[in-house]
């Protein structure tokens, strides 16, 4: 059994564009195809998060001074094996709600763990384009992403808001689908694990104590 994240990456309360929040139904079907894996599985809701107005990042607080909600994501972040990162398309690029929620977290709570990327539009594409960044950024946190990526286009059409499968979806084809970035999921998860808890992790791996310019080059 591993204990995994998803991450909603939507806290949009507008409409038009319908439908309101298309990525909760999404997120809710990642959900479920785990807890049905028999993983321990977590959504993370940007929108049930209460992040401070200014943006403070939760590494830059005194030790335990952080406010508890960042406080409690971290611990969850730091005691997880691995990441699903679901995103719609904005402009082109991954969800700001998103990048805003993780970037509050250094890369030392995600390092040595896999992510597995999950965009979905209302339209054709799918969210393939902000996929593409997501990557750069994932890896930059350290939970990197595994190769099979999932792009959900009218994601109103295929999930209903449950997070099951529309009455008119081919859910066995969209299964086998989502079946290969999972399974990437699951294999990178237990191996990480596996070999954190055989051999920890590199003394190079440690977080600089002052400034990001302690990993330059000389
Ligand atoms: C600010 C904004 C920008 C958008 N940009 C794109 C886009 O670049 N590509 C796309 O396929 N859909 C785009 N859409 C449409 C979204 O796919 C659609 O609104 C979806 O429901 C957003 O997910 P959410 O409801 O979970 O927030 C955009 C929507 C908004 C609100």
């Amino acid at each position: 059994m591993l204990n995994l994240l998803v991450f909603l990456g939507s806290a949009r309360d507008s409409a038009p564009p319908r439908p309101v929040r298309l990525g909760l139904r999404v997120a809710r079907q990642f959900e479920l195809q785990l807890i049905d894996k028999g993983h321990s599985v977590e959504l993370i809701d940007p929108l049930s998060i209460d992040l401070p107005a200014s943006f403070k990042p939760h590494f830059a607080y005194a030790k335990g001074a952080a406010p508890a909600a960042l406080g409690l994501l971290a611990e969850k972040i730091e005691a997880a094996d691995g990441y699903v990162m679901v995103s719609p398309e904005y402009n082109h690029s991954m969800s700001p709600a998103l990048a805003h929620l993780l970037n509050h977290f250094g890369s030392s709570l995600f390092s040595y763990k896999p992510s597995a990327i999950v965009t979905y539009s209302a339209g054709q594409w799918g969210g393939a384009r902000a996929a593409i960044g997501m990557r750069t950024f994932l890896s930059e946190l350290g939970c990197l992403p595994v190769s099979a990526m999932i792009h959900i286009p009218k994601a109103q059409e295929v999930l209903a808001e449950s997070g099951d499968f529309g009455a008119d979806t081919d859910a066995q084809s969209w299964q086998a689908y989502f079946g290969r970035a999972i399974a990437q999921l699951e294999w990178w998860a237990a191996a990480a694990r596996a070999q954190r808890e055989d051999v920890g992790l590199p003394a190079a791996a440690q977080a600089f104590r002052r400034d990001p310019s302690q990993r330059n080059a000389p």
